[in-house]
């Protein structure tokens, strides 16, 4: 009851990496076509890596995974390939990230990457009725300039792109980093938004606040250690951009029942459900809704405010917010009514 209640729910995604959409079986198709060499014999050893300890062990696969990506045709089918997933999960919009450095310093050119992966979403749009915002991500672990150079050759593609993130390996890194580059991003009329908290400490979730003035807060898992900071998201209504399966796939949360989001909720934060890197982490976004579920006692009013929170937190404009919410609530007053 509760998963057909969560399929047929309408939803946005805010939080997707594309190169973390990347399934083993593509990722060894694309390794072939282009005669990339992996360090993994076949789909079954690569699997078997996907035991992390914590962000960077992922990482450290994850950019060897993207090795394989060279081609405009290439970041079309990865992004076709997740479209056509989330085509059958009631997903209605979507904002995603792209890492153009991972793929710069391959020797990938921005136009090579930035067009498979535009073509896809315009084919999506008009295929599955998902409209889709592209979000291009700065390495926190590298130098600011590097990013000041990207964000200069993303400005010829500017039509194609509404915001600038920050990702990568957080500890050590933090938002105060990038504050040349955000400000900048922000003059230019781009939405900001930066991972925080989701290894790092709360200092890091003020920092891209106050530092980098951003529109949402990727996880930011570590609020809840923190009441003022709590109170602060609530009372700015600030969306964060939650990932239960990442959580647990990491270990940044010990167990899914310890999970903070009902108490994230509780507190009037917020609070949206994503997948972040799904073909590492498990699953697609309604597993993701469907491994937090129990937490909130599978309450369909929950499930149902989570899902209007993904549209409010959303970079759509008013009519497009209100639009979609209304889908929802026309779909749990259907619902209920059963
Ligand atoms: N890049 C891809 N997935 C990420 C995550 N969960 N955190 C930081 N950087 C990432
Ligand atoms: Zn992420």
């Amino acid at each position: 009851m509760t998963k057909s209640f969560i399929a047929g729910l309408p939803k946005a995604e805010l939080h997707l990496h594309i190169e973390g959409s990347l399934e083993p079986e593509l990722m060894f198709q694309l390794a072939r076509r282009n005669n990339i060499p992996l360090s993994y014999r076949n789909v079954a050893e690569l699997k078997a890596a996907y035991d992390f300890n914590n962000l960077q062990d992922f990482l450290n696969i994850y950019y060897h995974g993207m090795n394989v990506l060279r081609t405009e045709q290439d970041f079309f089918d990865l992004t076709w390939a997740y479209l056509e997933k989330i085509s059958k999960q009631t997903v209605r919009h979507i904002e995603i990230f792209f890492d153009p450095q991972g793929h710069l310093a391959r020797g990938i050119s921005f136009e090579t990457t930035i067009n498979g992966i535009h073509a896809a979403l315009v084919k999506g749009q008009q295929q599955y009725n998902i409209s889709f915002g592209l979000i291009m991500c700065f390495l926190r672990h590298l130098e600011e300039d590097d990013a000041l150079a990207t964000l200069e050759i993303g400005l010829a593609h500017r039509d194609k792109i509404i915001g600038v993130g920050l990702d990568s390996s957080e500890k050590g890194n933090p938002p105060e980093k990038f504050i040349r580059v955000f400000a900048k991003a922000k003059a230019e009329g781009f939405r900001l938004v930066a991972h925080a908290g989701e290894e790092g400490p709360p200092e890091y979730i003020y920092g891209a606040l106050d530092k980098l003035k951003v529109d949402r807060i990727d996880h930011g898992n570590a609020s809840m250690q923190d009441p003022v900071l709590i109170d602060r998201l609530v009372a700015e209504q600030m969306a964060l951009t939650v990932c239960p399966l990442s959580n647990t796939k990491l270990c940044v949360v010990d167990d899914m029942k310890n999970h903070p989001l009902p108490l994230m909720l509780k507190a009037g934060i917020k609070a949206t459900i994503n997948s972040d890197d799904p073909a590492y982490f498990g699953g697609y976004i309604n597993a993701n809704y469907e491994a937090i579920s129990p937490l909130l006692a599978d309450d369909p009013l929950l499930l149902a405010q989570l899902a209007r929170n993904s549209f409010s937190g959303s970079f759509l404009d008013e009519a497009g917010r209100e639009s979609l919410i209304s889908e929802v609530n026309a779909y749990l007053e259907q619902q209920m009514s059963l």
